[in-house]
Formats: C-alpha cells, structure tokens, sequence
C-alpha cells in the first residue's frame, strides 16, 4: 500500500469559486482557521440537497443471498456516506472497530488485519499510554484501507458480568473505562480518522436490545454510564457518538431529546455529532431531538431521514435548521480530523501491530492465583501437558461486529447455529498462533503432550506423570445474546477439575469475556485470566507463564461469588420471545460493579482493581489533601525480588457519614526491586459528588471524606481524611 489517497474535489472547488477566486482558498480549507469558522463555511457553501446527503448512510457490505450490495464508491465496510466531490469533501467510509479493523462478510476479500486484544484486556492494563497506542493502530490500519471514521471506543459499563459485549468494553468503573476510551479515541483520531464512542447510552445487556426499556434514574445514569461518556469526550474529544438500540426511560436512544439534545449537546457542550447505531433510527423526529445521522438506512424499517423526513418537516416536527445544524457537526467532525486535507496513506507495518497488540495482552493478563509459587514455570521441565481451549489452534476472538478476520488468517471456526442473517454472525473464531505453539517454541526441549480436553480422564492420566500441567479454558461471548450464567460451558470446570486432582502443579489459563466461577479455585496451582488474546495473545500468554514477564493486569469487573449476588440475579428479558416490549431496572443504581458488593457488604469471588505479580508491594506515607477536592499522595515500594509493575489505587471510602466505594485514581508503574514510586493523584471533584436534578448539575456535599489506597478495591492498606467545601459544579 502507499498510493496517494486523491481528493479530485478539492480542485474542482477552487475552480468553482470563479475567476476572481481562484487563487484563494476556500476558508474551510484554511488551516490557521478556527475548526467552527471552517465548518460554518463549508456548510453554507452546500445546497440544501447536499446536506441531505451528509446525514444518510448505506450499509456497506454485500450479502447477496440478503439483496444487500455495496454502494459505488464505498471501499466496504460497515457504512458509507457519500461525499461531495465538488467541495472535496470525502465519502465517509466507515469500519468496525474496537479491537481492529473488521472485514464483514469478507467485503474486502482476503483482507486480514491485527486483532487486538479484549477491550476489557486494555482495561485490565489500567494504562493510559496502551490504550494510546491501540487507538494509534486502529487509526492507522483504517487509514491505510482508505477508511476515515472507526466506530469505536466502546464503553458502556459493564453493569451485568453476563453481558454478551462486556469484552469489547472498558469495565464496569467510570472513571477507567472514560479515561481508556477517550485515550483510545486520542490515538484514532491522531491518525485523521473520526472517532465514534459508542453505544449511548446504557446498552449494558444485549438481551432484547432494540426493545428493552433500560430504566435508570437520570441521577444514577449521569453518575455512572453518562459520566463514562462525559470524561471520555472531555479527554478523547471524538467527532461522533454513536447513539445505542435500546429505550433509556422511554424512548429509544437515538430518538432521546434529554439524552441527545440536552445532555449530551446542551450540557456537555458537544460539538461533533450523532450517528445511529445500524438499524436503531424509529422516526425521521428523532433528527429532531438530536440524531445527525440515520447510518445504514436500510436496515431500519423505513430510511427515515429520506421521505419521511420531508413528511415530519412539513408537518412542523423537525425545524429545517436542525438540518442546517447536522450538517455542520458532520462536517465540524471531518474538518477537526483532518479529513478534509490530503494526504498520503499510512503504511501499516504487521509486525509492529502485531507488537502492539502483544503489549496491550501483556499488560492486560490477570494473575488471580498463585499460592505456592506454580508460576512462573521453570523452562527446563521435563514434560508438559497442555490441554483444552482450542490451544493448538489460537486464541478464542469474542463475536459481532466487533470479529476481526485475523493476520494469518481464522485458525479455527466453529459455526454456532441460528437462521439468517444472524447465523452469519454467530461463529467463534480462533486468532493465530496457537499458544501450544508458543509454549513449544519456549520450552525446546521439553516434551510438550497436548490434548484437546474432551476426556478428563485423559488429560489427568497424561498430567499425572509431567511435572506440571496447564489447562485452557473459554467461554465465547457475542454481539445481541447475553451469556446466561457465569459457569464455564461445555464441562470444563469437570477438565480443571481433574487435572488440578491428578497434579496440583496445574496452571488454568481463563479466555473469557467476562468474569467466571471458579469452583476448582482452591485445588488449582495458579489461575489467570487472558480474556480474548487477539494476534498478540499466544505469545503474551507464554510470556507470563514461563516469567518473561511479570503480569501487572487488574480486574476491570468484580469476579462475583455467585449470580444470587449480583443486582439482578436473573437477567431481564433474556431468553424472552421477541417483540414484546420490557422494561429492566436495576437496583444498583449508579453504584455498578465493586460498589454494588461494597453498598450491600458482599464479598466477591475476586474485587474490582485485583491482579497479582511476581513480586510484592508494600504502601506507606499516606497524606490527603482536601479543599475544592481530594488530593492524594503516597509512596508504593517494590518490596520483592523481581521488577514488575504495580497498580495502586485511590479509592473514595467515605464522605460525611457514609461509607462507600468509588475509584478516584490510579497509577501504573514499572520499579525494580527495592525502588520506591512517589505517586499523587487528584480526585476528579464529580467522583466526590452526587448529581442532582434541581437544578441539573453535581453537588459535591462537603465535610470529611476518606481516601483508602491499596491494591484493589478489597484490599486497601492506608487510609487517611480531608475535609472538602460543599459546591455544585458547573454543568
Ligand atoms: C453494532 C455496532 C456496530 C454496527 C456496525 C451494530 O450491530 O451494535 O457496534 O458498530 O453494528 O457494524
């Protein structure tokens, strides 16, 4: 690749202004303008027809059996929208997304690309500077296939363990999964590609998700899901959001004026705009009450920002100048990324993807368990069994939208069933390599015995006479179903089982997408958690197991004891017959994950925030600052034998009267033995705060507030108070 990526239009437009003209350009091409100067300029100079276009997008795959065909000009993709080349303005040319660039249908035939890791891998990482650099790589790689809009960071809260989507998320807590996405769309948009966060709001579950009513208190929702959004487009400013499927106390999101118009627009002041997710436009209104964008027209049941929109207009349902309005944050967005400047092509070097991706599985692999020591295991064994989990194949990928088709191509797929469109959907696939080969390729003179696990009995047998034994485990997780219990399928908790019986110097490697139950826990020699490893993930597993690196993940979930402790311990509306409308609650309100087991004095199998390492750290010299907010600082020293990197956490535990349980900071850092860490942090003041509705806007209750510091939200070693000035923040 390399070729110049051609932008006729831009010549066209000079040509156009006239004679007398010529020779300036245009102001929404001048660069030392301002980006709402530029957009304001450009959109005046459409025609009403031309700003038509901008706010209707096409399905941009080709599904023959379905009579669905790419558009001209769309490079293919999950959408296009045409440009307009006499003002050389591009197509937008739109892709999946969150954990690489997606090849749907094979629209692109043959074309593979790096899968990165889980979101909830990059989550586990609690770094800023990797989920940098996946946005970098996704921003790149879409570039070099000339796509120009990535639609992704994902962040909606992980507020059930069984939700089907938690794994291309960022976890359950505000503060980390806004921080990672708005680092992530940093990095894409760093690469004039737009950013889109999706899915606004609250599509937490994927059980009825174009017809649940998703009822949370406005209060709980800007605490929580609202707020992971809020810092995300403080931090990461992307051009668009994508607004969800489902209903948010009662309309559905993309037609939601509280949500669209005055929170999101009003409120927080956002000046990109609004793009449907596919199929979830319900009323040419909802332009109206703040949707920019219908995307993938198609698929919804009428393409209402067509026809029906002149209906609505006319009948004085939307005001002509919310088009006027829409096309300019879509241009708005284009000019901010760069779009509108030419530019050569990005050259995507695999190799060092693939070690980007690598890196973000390497700090993103949890140790949960390793009482004796197990890990790491020595090189020089004589024999090693290796069982389960499609390890001869690769590492499992979550499935959806979100299915990268990977460098080396599927290693495996196993079709899971279902009719139509949907059964298109519904594969698991397996990204190269496998780990039993990077298992081999360290260990050359061990005699590796794998087994697929099928039989217990004989993955035991084989265990019994080798030093050690490592099982793979997995649990595959998807786009529109939820998981429907925490147990790991398909008997494998009977294959540990047995394993962990006949040799208890036996390692599980978790490949999930989302938290499990571990029954056999306490007979295992060491449990950790890979998640869904992407093309780095073979290697980065190896990694940890043989010492070459010292795991430095924390959980971005709560691992619960059992379902009867979560909010809801049955899932609304999963496994209910299509088509009726329901409604789900959630009693946990804004207190999601780890503060719902600390308001309710639940103690979870493994809290928010833990991770283990190689090596220890201990914590001392607490101070708290207080005054307009919180301020913390404290020394973590690397008290053991190997470097490793420590993750130390501020929590808020109480304020006033009241205990409770939120996270107001981190900090990842890398000490050799011995080396001490001076880390301050400084509360984000609506962490110390509760919103409230009259008028709109945080209040932060002052008095005396505690902040506890340790290693995950369970375990907090220090703790120490400050008193903090009542105040509303501005909205
Ligand atoms: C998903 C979105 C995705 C879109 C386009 C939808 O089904 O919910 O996340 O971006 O499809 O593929």
């Amino acid at each position: 690749m390399g070729f110049r990526n051609t932008l006729p239009g831009v010549v066209c437009a000079a040509v156009l202004l006239g004679a007398g003209q010529a020779a300036t350009r245009p102001v929404w091409l001048d660069t030392a303008r301002s980006v709402d100067e530029r957009a304001v300029a450009l959109e005046a100079a459409l025609t009403p027809e031309e700003k038509r276009t901008l706010l209707v997008g096409a399905f941009a795959v080709s599904i023959p059996e379905v009579n669905i065909h790419k558009p001209a000009g769309a490079v293919g993709s999950a959408g296009y929208v045409p440009g307009i080349p006499r003002l050389g303005i591009p197509a937008l040319q739109e892709t999946d997304s969150t954990l690489g660039i997606a090849n749907p249908f094979d629209v692109r035939p043959g074309d593979t690309a790096v899968a990165l890791p889980a979101g909830l891998a990059t989550a586990a990482s609690f770094n800023s500077e990797i989920a940098y650099a996946n946005g970098v790589l996704l921003g790149r790689e879409a570039a070099a296939r000339g796509l120009n809009v990535l639609l992704g960071p994902g962040l909606n809260l992980a507020r059930d363990p069984r939700g089907g989507r938690n794994f291309e998320y960022l976890g359950e807590d505000p503060l980390l999964a806004g921080t990672l996405a708005g680092d992530i769309a940093r990095g894409v948009q760093d690469q004039h590609v737009i950013a889109v966060a999706k899915h606004f709001a609250a599509n937490d579950q994927e059980s009825g998700r174009q017809i649940v009513n998703m009822a949370i208190p406005e209060p709980a929702l800007r605490e929580s899901d609202l707020l992971a959004f809020e810092i995300a487009i403080d931090r990461g400013h992307p051009g668009a959001v994508m607004c969800a499927y489902n209903k948010l106390n009662g309309p559905h999101a993309c037609g939601s004026a509280p949500l669209l118009k005055y929170t999101l627009k009003h409120d927080w002041g956002f000046p990109g705009f609004v793009m449907s997710d596919w199929g979830a436009v319900h009323s040419a209104v909802d332009l109206a009450n703040g949707l920019d964008q219908e995307s993938a027209a198609g698929l919804d049941d009428r393409e209402y920002f067509v026809t029906p929109l002149d209906a609505a207009i006319k009948a004085g349902l939307v005001p002509p100048a919310r088009i006027d309005d829409a096309a300019r944050r879509i241009l708005r967005s284009m000019i901010a990324a760069g779009l509108l400047e030419q530019r050569e092509k990005p050259i995507v070097n695999v190799k060092a993807d693939i070690a980007v991706a690598r890196n973000a599985e390497t700090e993103g692999i949890v140790l949960l368990s390793n009482p004796s020591a197990v890990l790491p295991l020595p090189a020089d064994l004589r024999c090693l069994v290796v069982a389960g989990g499609g390890s001869d194949a690769g590492v499992p990928a979550g499935g959806g939208s979100s299915e990268v088709t990977p460098v080396g191509g599927i290693a495996r797929e196993i079709k899971l069933g279902g009719e139509g469109l949907a059964a298109l959907f519904r594969r698991q696939i397996y990204d190269p390599p496998a780990p039993v080969a990077a298992i081999r390729a360290r260990l050359p003179h061990t005699k590796i015995i794998w087994v697929d696990g099928r039989y217990p009995a004989e993955a035991a047998l084989l265990s019994a006479v080798c030093p050690a034994a490592i099982v793979f485990v997995q649990q595959w997780a998807g786009e529109d179903s939820d998981i429907p219990n925490l147990t790991l399928p398909s008997g494998q908790d009977a294959l540990i089982a047995s394993v962990t019986h006949a040799n208890p110097h036996t390692v599980v490697v978790l490949e999930t997408g989302g938290p499990v139950l571990l029954p056999w826990l306490k007979q295992a020699g060491a449990v950790m958690e890979a998640w869904y490893g992407g093309s780095g993930g073979a290697d980065a597993i190896a990694g940890v197991l043989f010492g070459d690196i010292n795991p430095s993940g924390h959980l971005p979930m709560t691992f619960p004891a059992s379902v009867l402790d979560l909010p809801n311990p049955a899932l609304s509306g999963q496994y209910m017959p299509a088509g009726r409308d329901f409604s789900a609650a959630f009693p946990e309100g804004s207190n999601v994950g780890y503060r719902w087991y600390a308001a309710t004095r639940k103690t979870p199998q493994f809290p928010f925030g833990f991770g283990l390492s190689y090596t220890d750290f201990a914590y001392s010299n607490l101070h708290v600052g207080g005054g307009q907010t919180l301020s913390v600082s404290f020394d973590v020293r690397n008290s053991g034998q190997r470097a490793g990197a420590n993750v130390a956490q501020a929590y808020l535990t109480a304020r006033g009267g009241q205990t409770l349980l939120r996270l107001l900071g981190w900090h990842k850092q890398s000490l050799q033995p011995g080396e001490i860490a001076h880390v301050t942090l400084t509360a984000d003041p609506r962490l110390l705060a509760d919103y409230q509705m009259v008028p709109h806007q945080f209040h932060v209750p002052g008095g005396t507030m505690t902040v506890s510091v340790g290693a995950d939200a369970g375990n907090l070693k220090l703790s120490g108070t400050a008193a903090v000035g009542s105040r509303m923040l501005a909205p």
